[in-house]
C-alpha cells in the first residue's frame, strides 16, 4: 500500500519497522474524533475558498461513509498506513479521488493528533464527571441512612474518638468533590483548538481557525503553533488528576477490606461483590475491593510513563509522543470501570452498626472529651491532658473503664470532677457534645449533607462532538 509520504523514499519500510511504528491498533478509537475534525476542517477550507464547495461536499460525504463503514465493521484498517489519520485519508482518496487529496491542505498529522486527543478526552471527561457525581450520590444515600450511627474513629489505625458513620463517609464525598473540581477545572485547558498549527509553524494559506473552533465547540484557539503541537500537559494533568482520584478510591477500598475482616466485622459485602477460595470452602474474599486498591499501580505507572516520555523532548513534535495514547486510554478505561464497580458495590455493603457502636465505647475513646470537661471547668488544657492521662493509667491498672469509675475515684485525680462527668464519657455523649463546624456531630453532619446535596445537582453541560 502506497504511503501518503512515500514521495522521497526509494525503499519500502521494513516490515518490522512498520509493526514497531504503527499506532492504528490502538488509535483506532479516535476515528470519530478524527472524522469530526476533518469535517470541520473541510468546511472551513471551503468557506475561506481554499477548496471548492464541491470538493468540501464530496469530502464530507466520503468521511461520513467511512464512519459508517468503521461502525459496521466493514472498514479495512492497515498497519502499513500507520495510524488512524492515514487510514482514513487513504480510504477517502480511494473513494473520491482528487477532492480527497485536498483535505490535508493546511494541516499536519501533528496538529491533527492533538486535536483528536483533545476531542476524545473532553468527551471522556464528561463521562467521568457524571460517574463521580453518581458515586457521591450513592455514598450520600448510605450517609442519610446511617446519619446517627456511632462508630470508632481512628488515627494510626488505633481507636481515637467516637465519630459517626455518616461523617466518616462524608469525608469520601469531600474527596470526590475535590476530584470532580480538578477534572472540571482541567477542561478549560483541554478545550483549546490546536488545529491550524500545522506541522509546527502555521501556514501561508488563509485559514480561519476561529471558525473551526466554533464548529467543534472549542472555547479557545491555541495561541502558539509550536506549543500546540508539542503540548501534552493536558494529558499529563488528566493522568495526575486520575492518580489522585484512584488514590482516594484505594482508601475507601482498603477500608472495605479492613472492615470486612472477622477482626473488625463492621461490614459485610454482598456475595455479588466477593469471591470464594478454591481451597478454603469457608472463605468469602473482598477481591473486588482489593483490585480497586491495586489499580493505583497502573494509573500511577501511566502518569510516570508520560512524564518520562515528555521529559527533555526538544520542541516541537517528536514521534515519542505517540506513546501518550496507551497510558491515556488505559487510564480512561480503568477509571471509568473502577468508578462503575464502586457505584454498584457500595449499595451492596451491609453495615453492622450495632457492632460499630459497641466498639466505639472501648479504648478510652472519650478521654479527650473528659479532658475538655475539665477545660470547661477552668483547667488549662495541658493540665487537663495530664490529669486524664493519669486517670487512664489508673483505669488500666484496675481493669476499669472511665464510666466504671465512682465519683470518689474521679475526685482523687481532680476536685473539678462532679456528678455531671457521667454525661461526658459515653461515646454517645461525645458525639452529642461536639459543637464545632465540620465536626462529627449530627448537627454538623446535617450541614454537610445540605452543602453536598446542592453540589451533587450540578452536572456537566459541555457539548461533545
Ligand atoms: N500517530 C502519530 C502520533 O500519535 C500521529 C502524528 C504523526 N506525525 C508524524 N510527524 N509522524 O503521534
Amino acid at each position: 500500500m502506497k504511503k501518503p509520504w512515500s514521495g522521497r523514499f526509494k525503499k519500502n519500510t521494513a516490515k518490522v519497522a512498520e509493526q514497531y511504528t504503527q499506532s492504528i491498533s490502538y488509535d483506532i478509537r479516535l476515528y470519530k474524533h478524527d472524522i469530526a475534525g476533518s469535517i470541520a476542517h473541510a468546511k472551513m477550507l471551503a468557506r475561506e475558498k481554499i477548496i471548492s464547495p464541491k470538493d468540501s461536499t464530496l469530502i464530507i460525504k466520503g468521511l461520513k461513509e467511512i464512519q459508517k463503514e468503521i461502525e459496521n465493521g466493514k472498514f479495512k484498517f492497515s498497519h502499513e498506513l500507520e495510524d488512524i489519520h492515514m487510514n482514513i485519508e487513504s480510504a477517502l482518496i480511494s473513494k473520491i479521488g482528487e477532492s480527497g487529496a485536498k483535505l490535508h491542505t493546511a494541516r499536519s498529522r501533528n496538529d491533527q493528533i492533538t486535536l483528536d486527543m483533545r476531542l476524545y478526552l473532553r468527551e471522556e471527561l464528561n463521562e467521568i464527571l457524571k460517574l463521580l457525581r453518581n458515586l457521591q450520590s450513592v455514598i450520600m444515600t448510605i450517609v442519610e441512612k446511617h446519619i446517627d450511627s456511632i462508630m470508632p474513629g481512628y488515627t494510626h489505625t488505633q481507636r481515637a474518638q467516637p465519630v459517626l458513620l455518616s461523617h466518616h463517609l462524608l469525608a469520601y464525598i469531600s474527596m470526590f468533590d475535590r476530584d470532580y473540581e480538578r477534572f472540571k477545572e482541567s477542561l478549560k485547558r483541554i478545550n483549546i483548538l490546536p488545529l491550524g498549527s500545522c506541522a509546527l509553524a502555521g501556514t501561508s494559506l488563509p485559514i480561519n481557525r476561529h471558525y473551526v473552533a466554533e464548529l467543534l465547540g472549542f472555547e479557545q484557539v491555541s495561541i502558539n503553533s509550536m506549543d500546540s503541537v508539542s503540548d501534552r500537559d493536558f494529558i499529563i494533568e488528566f493522568l495526575s488528576n486520575s492518580s489522585i482520584l484512584i488514590m482516594h478510591l484505594s482508601r475507601i477500598a482498603e477500608e472495605l477490606v479492613l472492615w470486612s475482616t472477622s477482626e473488625f466485622s463492621f461490614i459485610e459485602i454482598s456475595d455479588a461483590f466477593t469471591t470464594g477460595s478454591s481451597i478454603m470452602p469457608q472463605k468469602k474474599n473482598p477481591d473486588i475491593a482489593e483490585l480497586i486498591r491495586a489499580k493505583t499501580g497502573r494509573i500511577y505507572g501511566n502518569l510516570i510513563a508520560l512524564l518520562t516520555i515528555m521529559k527533555a523532548l526538544p520542541l516541537t513534535y517528536n514521534r515519542d509522543m505517540q506513546e501518550d495514547k496507551e497510558p491515556l486510554f488505559d487510564t480512561v478505561d480503568t477509571i471509568k470501570m473502577t468508578l462503575s464497580v464502586m457505584i454498584d458495590m457500595l449499595p451492596e455493603v451491609k453495615f453492622n452498626t450495632k457492632h460499630m457502636a459497641e466498639n466505639s465505647e472501648g479504648g478510652f475513646s472519650t478521654a479527650t472529651d473528659t479532658a475538655e470537661y475539665l477545660v470547661k471547668k477552668g483547667l488549662p488544657f495541658r493540665k487537663a491532658h495530664e490529669v486524664i492521662g493519669k486517670l487512664v493509667s489508673y483505669c488500666i491498672s484496675k481493669d476499669k473503664s472511665l464510666s466504671g469509675l465512682s465519683i470518689k475515684e474521679f475526685k482523687k485525680f481532680s476536685t473539678l470532677f462532679d456528678n455531671d462527668i457521667y454525661d461526658y464519657i459515653k461515646a454517645n455523649d461525645s458525639v452529642k457534645n461536639r459543637k464545632s463546624y465540620g465536626s462529627a456531630s449530627i448537627e454538623a453532619v446535617k450541614k454537610q449533607i445540605s452543602i453536598f446535596k446542592q453540589l451533587l445537582n450540578s452536572i456537566p453541560t459541555q457539548k461533545n462532538i
